[in-house]
């Protein structure tokens, strides 16, 4: 089982191929749909919840633009990919390929760049993601999609409209049955005022998709706890909860990388007399650990049903190559055919998983 490719690398490479034809056309076969069965996990939270620190605390790297105002105006998919000892760490875009990113600042200026690129710097939004693949053998398997923070008040320079098209957008992610939703609310507010609560349960009632997570809990007035969050009684979802302890802006300043914030964060929990009793299930690296493994259980169940629309993908693009014939070089036709073998690719794989497939078993 060793060499078996894992599940969730697998569905990223489906991921991007489909996004990849997204740009050429294909919308008539069932690739948006592909897209839309392969289960992922969407970040979602107010501004300044904490979403962009618990995204690069996952990774273990300062990558993501920061600034005041609404940073995050494209959706990010962010595929980690966990490699073997010793390899370098990098990172690639999809809108670039070949090229490699191994300075971290410089994927943080493209991502700014390629914002802007779409919205032209206008501040506006835009639902067309930007890919981002990393690989290092820090991180562990795991696909994450960085949304816009939900707010209340558009600032200066955008229209107030603006506010209504980020909760759209959103929405339409963590509406999705397939999505997993990582709901960000800052341990200093009241969780009865979370927007990212309050949107979850309204799309997943049962919170069986919902994983909370509770930031800045060294923020929190002295005297005053966050027991009743982490412990399920607040708000109770399926999945317990997880307490979070990113860097301060002060932290960020003084350049603390993320090696030490990490020590920090467990050193927090596992010396705070309020949840030195929980230490096991805080914190960053643990959350990482939570969500591959869930991502991966949840892509399992789903082979079958990812299989079949598989199938009924490869015959959609069969017969559209009939009707275009074979068009080797022909950009669209070029695109077509290099799904249409991927899927094929896939399908055997996925009945492999499936065949040796004792849960969690292929690493
Ligand atoms: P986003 O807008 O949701 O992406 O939020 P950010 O991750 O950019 O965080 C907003 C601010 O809150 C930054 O100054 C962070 O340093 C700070 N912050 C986030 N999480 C924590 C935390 O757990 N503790 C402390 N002290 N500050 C935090
Ligand atoms: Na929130
Ligand atoms: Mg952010």
């Amino acid at each position: 089982m060793a060499t078996m490719e894992s599940l969730i690398s697998l569905v990223n490479r489906i991921q991007r191929a489909c996004t990849v034809l997204g740009d050429h056309g294909g919308a008539d076969t069932a690739l948006p749909t592909l897209w839309e069965a392969l289960p992922s996990v969407a970040v979602v939270g107010g501004q300044s919840s904490g979403k962009s620190s618990v995204l690069e605390s996952i990774v273990g790297r300062d990558f993501l633009p920061r600034g005041s105002g609404i940073v995050t105006r494209r959706p990010l998919v962010l595929q980690l990919h966990k490699t073997e000892d010793g390899q370098p760490e990098y990172a690639e875009f999809l809108h670039l390929p070949k090229k490699i990113f191994t300075d971290f600042s410089l994927v943080r200026k493209e991502i700014a760049d390629e914002t802007d690129r779409l919205t032209g710097r206008t501040k506006q939004i835009s639902p067309i993601p930007i890919q981002l693949s990393i690989y290092s053998p820090k991180v562990v398997n795991l696909t994450l999609i960085d949304l816009p923070g939900l707010t209340k008040i558009a600032v200066e320079g955008q229209p107030d409209s603006i506010v209504q098209e980020i909760e759209s957008m959103v929405r339409s992610y963590v509406e999705k049955p397939n999505s997993i939703i990582l709901a960000i609310s800052p341990a200093n507010q009241d969780i009865a005022t979370s927007d990212a609560i309050k949107l979850a349960r309204e799309v997943d009632p049962s919170g069986e998709r919902t994983f909370g997570v509770l930031t800045k809990l060294d923020l929190m007035d002295k005297g005053t706890d966050a027991l009743d969050v982490l412990e399920g009684r607040s708000y109770k979802l399926q999945h317990p909860w997880v307490g979070i302890v990113n860097r301060s802006q002060a932290d960020i300043n003084k350049n603390v990388d993320m090696i030490a914030a990490r020590h920090k964060e467990r050193e927090y929990f596992a010396t705070s007399p309020e949840y030195s009793h929980l230490s096991s299930t805080m914190g960053s690296e643990y959350l990482a650990k939570l969500l591959s493994k869930h991502l991966e259980s949840v892509i399992r169940v789903k082979i079958p049903s990812i299989t079949s629309l598989i199938n009924k993908t490869i015959e959609e693009l069969e017969s559209e190559m009939d009707h275009l014939g074979r068009p080797i070089g022909v950009d669209a036709g070029a695109q077509l055919y290099t799904i249409l073998e991927l899927c094929r690719a896939f399908e055997k794989i996925f009945k492999e998983h499936l065949d040796g497939g004792r849960p969690g078993g292929d690493r």
